[in-house]
């Protein structure tokens, strides 16, 4: 086990759970209730999850977002067939194979620019051997919103994903763990982010915006057999809650009211913030664009061990010529302005203490 300080830059799922998704789940601790989905408060939240995406889409709710993928893509594919996505998607770096194991598909990774974002370009170069049989058969985009480097696409850059996707037979996929904080950045509802711009089926996610656990695979309108079809594979796969009222009762919260855009733009603020005053210190380089709640920075290697002591944070890669570490930092809707201010004075601390 990893040792860490308890507050920090880690991640959004190293924070606790948010006081109203939390009083959600007491409220929804009263008695008795049906189990599997049965109850009130997952007819409640199914119904807040088709106002949200619209009508006709329908939400299947799950424990976490490896599950979600998994599932959604599952929707999507057949054996025979592959998935294109990024090289650092979470599909292909950090499920420890399970899209590959529960579909048996294969995935295909595309190395992207900078910003993280697959485009029609870099999708059109791989759609290769189509209706040859000894070649896998791309079927499936699937895109990160916000990104694996904290960007965030625009509405119309997944309309051009999916008008491709459509005219060369394929469908698309978003993993939306932080659509939240997607949609919040972009001033948008979360449908026009996602479902909107002609996604096939949408992982959505729950934890890092604020509940104890609790994903969800949304499907578009339309989407037929899938959907009847879904409703088994989520048994299947594990992953029907048996106290379902427990996750619905979270969902109910944060898409009745506006509390997951409330959530999501103080995360997006303080990764504004936290860029901000890290470019005022030298030796250090923010190295992508912050759109919502991640900062990426490049800073020196020596310094790493030391920095993280009293704010734990990841480092996603090495450049060992350079002698410099990139690390992630990452908001969440517990973060302060005065941690950031402690943290950026420990780092212009330890890296004047270099030169
Ligand atoms: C982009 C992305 N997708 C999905 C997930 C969900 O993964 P988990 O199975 O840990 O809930 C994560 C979590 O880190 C993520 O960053």
């Amino acid at each position: 086990m990893r040792s860490s300080p308890n507050r920090g830059f880690a991640s959004d799922n190293a924070a606790g759970i948010h006081p109203r998704l939390l009083d959600a789940i007491l409220q929804a601790n009263e008695g008795h209730a049906l189990a599997y989905g049965e109850d009130p408060f997952t007819a409640r939240a199914l119904s807040a999850f088709e106002r949200t995406f619209g009508e006709g889409t329908k939400a299947f709710l799950v424990f976490n977002g490896t599950a979600a993928n998994v599932l959604a893509l599952q929707c999507l594919v057949r054996p025979h067939e592959a998935v294109l996505c990024a090289s650092h998607a979470h599909i292909q770096v950090d499920e420890c194979g399970a899209p590959e194991r529960f579909l048996g598909s294969k995935l295909i990774p595309i190395a992207t620019g900078q910003d993280g974002k697959l485009t029609p370009e870099l999708i059109e170069r791989q759609l290769r051997g189509i209706g040859d049989q000894h070649r896998v058969q791309p079927r499936a985009i699937s895109i990160s919103q916000t990104t694996e480097v904290g960007t965030v696409y625009r509405p119309e850059e997944i309309r051009a994903l999916s008008s491709l996707a459509r005219s060369r037979g394929l469908l698309l996929h978003m993993d939306g763990a932080r659509l939240s904080n997607a949609a919040a950045a972009l001033g948008v509802a979360l449908a026009e982010a996602s479902l909107g711009c002609g996604v096939d089926a949408l992982s959505f996610g729950g934890t890092k915006i604020g509940l104890l656990a609790g994903e969800a695979v949304v499907l578009r309108d339309g989407a037929g057999e899938a959907a009847s079809e879904l409703r088994f594979q989520r048994k299947q796969a594990m992953q029907l809650a048996s106290k379902m009222r427990f996750v619905s009762a979270q969902f109910e919260a944060l898409l009745s009211g506006e509390l997951w855009k409330e959530i999501a733009l103080h995360a997006n603020a303080m990764a504004a913030l936290l860029a901000e005053k890290a470019r005022s210190v030298p030796g250090v380089r923010v190295s992508r664009p912050v759109e919502a709640n991640a900062v990426f920075a490049l800073l020196p290697s020596r310094s790493v061990e030391e920095a993280r002591r009293e704010h734990f944070f990841h480092v996603v890669a090495e450049l060992p010529e350079q002698g410099l570490s990139e690390a992630r930092w990452m908001t969440a809707f517990d973060t302060r302005p005065d941690e950031i201010e402690a943290f950026v004075a420990r780092l212009r601390e330890l890296l004047a203490a270099e030169r």
